[in-house]
């Protein structure tokens, strides 16, 4: 099997875990996980989104999480923004890196940020040359990157092309999204192979959500195309309000247990790690749909 040494794992449970989860849930114990999280050994967190307030209510607080939270200098803190304003909320928070998201998907774009694929595209630009002339690290999100849940299969091509155009404006990083859970390891495996070589250069990760238990099937298939940086969420919980349907992101401890057992470092702690999924667990309604924190010791 051709599997690398090492994986990288950027922990998106903070924001895509939690913006779906119905009830508010205090900033104290947003603050809190962040922390336990930033103790586990995993590197980047994605923190908080700068969206309406109105359209994802458990995000509104992303200005006193942000300050709530005991930076450490050797994390980094991400917040995902759909627009300018997003970004200048941001920049007052002094946030590391911004996830930028475009839906590969109009309809998708349509509802997720009222605006069509090409003018996200194009507002974006600015974004990330500012962003770039002020050393903020720019990850950009290609959203519903294998099927929409509005329009069906989206044509490999049209991810192509947007990971061309991404390429040219020298991001930090392109993030080709599952966003529904909907893709098959098959799938998974011929567009990144695609991507990667097209874009060798590129830095790619890959974004997987769980709906048909298929995301660690799908991480299998993007390493054997050589993807080396994979984010999740911690308990896998997680879906897009935007994204009817949709269930949680792989999740991180599962991720990290299949990793290590097929000898790929980490550099995370399991136990440690485990401690964040009973912090989170009192947090939801839902239950977890990670399997680690089941099995019986
Ligand atoms: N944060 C907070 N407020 C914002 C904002 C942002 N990022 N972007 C725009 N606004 C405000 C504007 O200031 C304006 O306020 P006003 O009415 O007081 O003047 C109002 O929203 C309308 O601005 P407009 O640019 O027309 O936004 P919109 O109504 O078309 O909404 C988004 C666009 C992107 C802000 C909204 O669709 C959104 O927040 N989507 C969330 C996407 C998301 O989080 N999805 C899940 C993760 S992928
Ligand atoms: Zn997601």
């Amino acid at each position: 099997m051709n599997l690398p040494k090492k994986v990288e794992i950027i922990e998106v449970g903070p924001r895509d875990g939690l913006q779906n989860e119905a009830n508010f849930i205090p900033t104290e114990k947003k603050i809190e996980l962040i922390h336990t999280l930033s103790q586990t050994g995993i590197k980047r967190i994605e923190a908080t989104s700068f969206v309406h307030p109105v359209h994802v209510p458990q995000m509104k607080d992303a200005k006193e999480v942000l300050e709530g939270v005991q930076r450490k200098e050797d994390i980094q803190y991400i917040a995902l923004i759909p627009n300018e304003k997003g970004y200048e909320r941001a920049r007052q928070s002094h946030i590391d890196a911004v996830a930028l998201v475009v839906g590969a998907s109009d309809s998708f774009n349509q509802k997720n940020v009222r605006m069509s694929r090409r003018e996200s595209m194009d507002r974006l630009n600015q974004v990330i040359e500012q962003a770039k002339g002020e050393g903020v690290f720019v990850r950009y999100d290609i959203a519903t990157s294998f099927w929409c849940p509005y329009e069906g299969e989206v044509d490999p091509s049209v991810v192509l092309e947007m990971v061309n155009q991404v390429e040219a404006l020298q991001v930090n990083e392109i993030v080709i999204c599952d966003t529904i859970g909907r893709a098959n390891p098959k799938q998974v495996y011929d567009l990144f192979s695609k991507v990667m070589d097209q874009s060798p250069r590129a830095q790619i990760t890959a974004h997987f959500h769980d709906t048909y238990g298929l995301a660690q099937a799908n991480v299998i298939a993007a390493l054997q195309a050589g993807v080396t940086a994979f984010d999740s969420s911690i308990g896998g919980l997680g879906g897009c309000p935007f994204a009817p349907g949709a269930a949680g992101n792989g999740s991180t401890e599962d991720l990290v247990m299949m990793l290590h057992e097929m000898g790929i470092e980490t550099g995370i702690n399991l136990e440690k790690l485990m401690e964040c999924v009973e912090l989170i667990r009192p947090l939801t309604e839902r239950p977890l749909t990670g399997h680690l924190h089941k099995v019986k010791k």
